[in-house]
């Protein structure tokens, strides 16, 4: 079979289009259809032999019932005799949208719909080419995720094309799914409501209609083999791309250094939170918005699942946000297609990130954490051993900048550090292979304290945002201090000129930057006793608050 893709971007100027879609709906075929969640694999709901198609074409299992589309709140009433007023509630909050819900099934819709259950799933879209071709069609449109069973579910025309060409006539094609997970799926056969499935509408949003609502057990990988599951979607595999997928929870540094203790490598996959790119050189890398976007994360993920999948990962490593709001759907979606392969950061470590200008009072702090029992990873420290001691990045600068090592065979910082002055691109050429090494060897330390006793770790980091290593902190604290008085230190410590000191301030960040990036700020302006006073109170407060 010839599969035809057209695009509708209004369906009211594209009423043709709309219609034919209709038609084939109509006529018993099956049609693939943009929706703000997902996209579906629609049939007339009403004709039993056209929701057969559905489940041939999908490879379905046949005990997993479909959801009923509708255009308009009130044709509920052709699909279900029993609405509870709350349902008309949450519908007039929540309809057009991501939310699907549970009632008795009516005569009107064949058992085949919901694989021989006594219940419908109803949904009633927002997607206004979705809405147009049921109006069109004039009938419920039955519909699951119109991927091949078990794949990530489609958000784009190009994914329903991957999994269905030649297998269906028609695919609609009216943009990304702007939501991008599944609908909310809420059983109103019971009571309270029982949440089956997280997706757009939220637990939050719920209650704020109902008061109370239960979660199912399943949701949270506790399925119970002796019991039969309420929705039968929870028992199957789902949602996997080709390679394992390991998902990751907890707090998202927390997250990130258990994904690194796996040493992920060439090959590998990681689909993790932005920033957090860098942590990964080796990897295929997807980052999937800020650690708190729930609504980025979830209309990128399936896209990200299926882009593993084409780049032939061996491994997906994946970084899972909390089950909260929109992202209890997320995280869902990611434990089921790792079929709840799912590390929990035992998290006995806490890791604060120290930085600040030369001469701010840095180390000052750091010996401070360090009296109050933290162990300290000096950056700075670190690159000079690896400038001594790793042949590996030898090679690699020598490479990239011609012979930079000393008599000693040890790379002569100051001889690097002068071809980098005043060239953007080598410096930043510098920075790229420095922190590489230097970010391995800082994992390589906190694994080894990790379970050590030690409760707390600081790196310290002059260019802690700039070389990623933040992502590895749980909070980060910043050092401003005045510029004569870093002037005055820098000069007792290094001996160098003003002249000198006032160039290296120059090229660091100002006070804002600082500022608009640490959760914490130490103003370094009074005496060393004050400044010990004042680190010795924010370290207290950290391991105390957590933040
Ligand atoms: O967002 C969505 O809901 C998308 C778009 C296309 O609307 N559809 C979708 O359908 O995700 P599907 O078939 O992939 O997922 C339907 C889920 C399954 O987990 C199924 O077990 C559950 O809803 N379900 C359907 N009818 C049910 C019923 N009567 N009782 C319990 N669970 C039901
Ligand atoms: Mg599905």
């Amino acid at each position: 079979m010839q599969t035809k893709v057209v695009k509708i971007s209004d369906p009211s100027e594209q009423k043709d289009e709309i219609g034919e879609a209709a038609r084939l709906i109509v006529s018993g075929e099956v049609v693939a259809i943009p929706t703000e969640t997902v996209y579906g694999l629609a049939a007339n709901a009403c004709d039993k032999n056209a929701v057969a198609k559905i489940f041939s074409v999908k490879g379905r299992p046949q005990d997993n019932p479909l959801i009923v589309h509708i255009s308009e709140l009130y044709e509920l009433n052709f699909v279900t005799p029993e609405v509870p007023e709350y349902a008309i509630r949450l519908a007039l909050k929540y309809w057009p949208g991501p939310l699907t819900m549970i009632f008795k099934r009516g005569p009107n819709i064949p058992p085949e719909v919901s694989a021989g259950l006594d219940t419908v799933a109803v949904r009633c879209p927002s997607h206004p080419v979705a809405r147009a071709i049921i109006k069109a069609a004039k009938v419920p449109v039955a519909a699951p995720s119109a991927n091949l069973s078990g794949r990530p579910s489609p958000t784009s025309a190009q994914h329903c094309m991957i999994d269905l060409d030649g297998k269906i006539p028609l695919i609609i094609d009216g943009g990304t799914s702007s939501v991008g997970v599944e609908s909310t799926v809420l059983d109103l056969t019971k009571y309270p409501p029982r949440l089956l499935r997280p997706g757009g509408i939220t637990p939050g949003d719920l209650k704020s209609v109902l008061g109370q609502i239960e979660i199912d057990e399943a949701l949270y990988g506790n399925i119970d083999p002796k019991r039969p599951v309420s929705s039968p979607g929870m028992k199957y595999k789902h949602y996997a791309p080709k390679a394992p997928v390991k998902a990751f929870c907890g707090p998202p540094a927390a997250s990130v250094r258990e994904i690194l203790t796996e040493s992920p490598k060439k090959g590998d996959g990681v689909l993790c939170f932005d920033g957090c790119d860098r942590l990964f050189p080796e990897c295929f890398v997807i980052t999937y918005g800020e650690p708190n976007d729930y609504k980025k994360q979830a209309s990128m993920l399936f896209d990200a699942l299926r882009r593993f999948d084409e780049e032939g990962v061996s491994r997906i490593f994946a970084q899972c946000p909390p089950d909260d709001g929109v992202a209890f759907a997320v995280a869902n979606r990611l434990k089921r297609a790792s079929g709840f392969n799912v590390a929990y950061p035992a998290s006995d470590i806490k890791v604060i990130g120290l930085t600040g200008k030369s001469g701010s009072g840095k180390s000052t702090v750091a010996s401070v954490f360090k009296k109050n029992g933290a162990a300290v990873i000096d950056a700075d420290l670190v690159y000079h051993e690896l400038c001594a001691s790793s042949d590996e990045m030898k090679r690699e600068l020598c490479r990239r900048f011609g012979d930079v090592l000393g008599d000693n065979s040890e790379v002569d910082r100051k001889k690097l550090a002068s071809i980098v002055f005043n060239d953007k691109e080598a410096l930043s050429d510098l920075n790229g292979i420095a922190h590489r090494y230097v970010l391995r060897e800082i994992n390589k330390s906190l694994a080894s304290l990790s379970g050590s006793g030690v409760s707390c770790a600081v790196i310290d980091a002059p260019l802690l945002f700039e070389s990623a290593a933040d992502k590895l902190c749980d909070v980060t604290v910043g050092i401003i201090a005045l510029k004569p008085d870093m002037v005055n230190r820098i000069a007792l410590r290094d001996g160098i000129s003003g002249e000198d000191i006032r160039m290296r301030l120059n090229v660091q960040p100002d006070d804002e930057f600082y500022i608009r990036n640490c959760n914490h700020i130490v103003e370094n302006h009074g005496s060393l006793t004050e400044l010990s006073a004042t680190a010795t109170g924010l370290f207290q407060k950290i391991m105390n608050t957590g933040v």
